[in-house]
């Protein structure tokens, strides 16, 4: 079974797609997969020989040689050839996301899905996603051991767009919740934002990017709170 976090990206895959998992390391999610014959073919790519091998291990264990196929790449490089349609890139920083996609002009295509978990700098890879012209088609957060993941499915259109501070951070459409889950994102903002103006305090300039999201994480927030609050009367 699959992690809460590496289930939730398994989910946004398309029924019958051709799957690109790149840094897949064990290779769980292009096995899970192939074993629920969700899709019709798979690609595990990693840059490091260590967790490819792994990958190779499971899945000869699991009797998917036949359906997935190992690369040992950086990145996209040498994807493009096996024409995937869903391409997932999970548990890697939003820096390294960014750098990855910019380097694979295939992607920017309308029928590719891309399925993004990045672990950190998620405002960094939204801003990119939204400047490149990509659009939010479902988003989830995912709570795993005490900490709260985020998942992007989006795809290329060519439009460009602006997001405000707290929907680069948080997601355009994570934030139409109104669940335990935005709430505690909203809290881990705030905190977030509150710990890097308290370090920025001594030098008496502080940053005017994490004071935006700081303000709009709390409205957001309270608002939130207040509907709970009427909600339950
Ligand atoms: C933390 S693991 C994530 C594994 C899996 N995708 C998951 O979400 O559970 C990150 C993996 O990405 C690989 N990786 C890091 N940078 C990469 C790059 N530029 N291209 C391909 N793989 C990369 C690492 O070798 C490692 O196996």
């Amino acid at each position: 079974m699959l992690s809460p976090r590496l289930l939730a990206a398994a989910k946004m895959v398309r029924e019958g797609a051709r799957l690109a998992d790149v840094g897949t390391d064990h290779g769980y999610l292009p096995v899970y997969l192939s074993c629920k014959n969700k899709i019709s073919f798979a690609l595990a790519s990693d840059i490091a020989r260590g967790p490819l091998a792994r990958a190779e291990e499971n899945i000869a264990n699991a009797d998917m040689c036949g359906k997935i196929r190992t690369l040992l790449a950086p990145g996209l490089e040498g994807a493009e050839n096996f024409e995937p349609t869903d391409i997932v890139i999970a548990g890697m920083g939003g820096e390294m996301i960014v750098s990855i996609l910019d380097k694979a002009a295939f992607v920017r295509k309308g029928d590719i899905h891309l399925i993004l978990q990045p672990m950190t700098k998620q405002e960094f890879l939204r801003e990119y996603l939204c400047a490149e012209g990509f659009e939010f088609l479902r988003e989830d957060l995912v709570c795993e051991r005490q900490r709260i993941y985020q998942l992007i499915l989006c795809r290329y259109t060519g439009k460009a767009y602006g997001l405000s501070a707290l929907e680069k951070a948080v997601g355009p459409l994570n934030l139409k919740r109104e669940d335990a889950a935005l709430r505690n994102i909203l809290k881990e903002t705030v905190g977030r934002c509150e710990k890097i103006l308290r370090g920025q305090q001594a030098s008496g300039i502080l940053d005017s990017q994490t004071l935006l999201l700081l303000s709009e994480a709390r409205a957001k927030l309270e608002k939130l709170e207040r509907r709970e609050c009427c909600d339950g009367q």
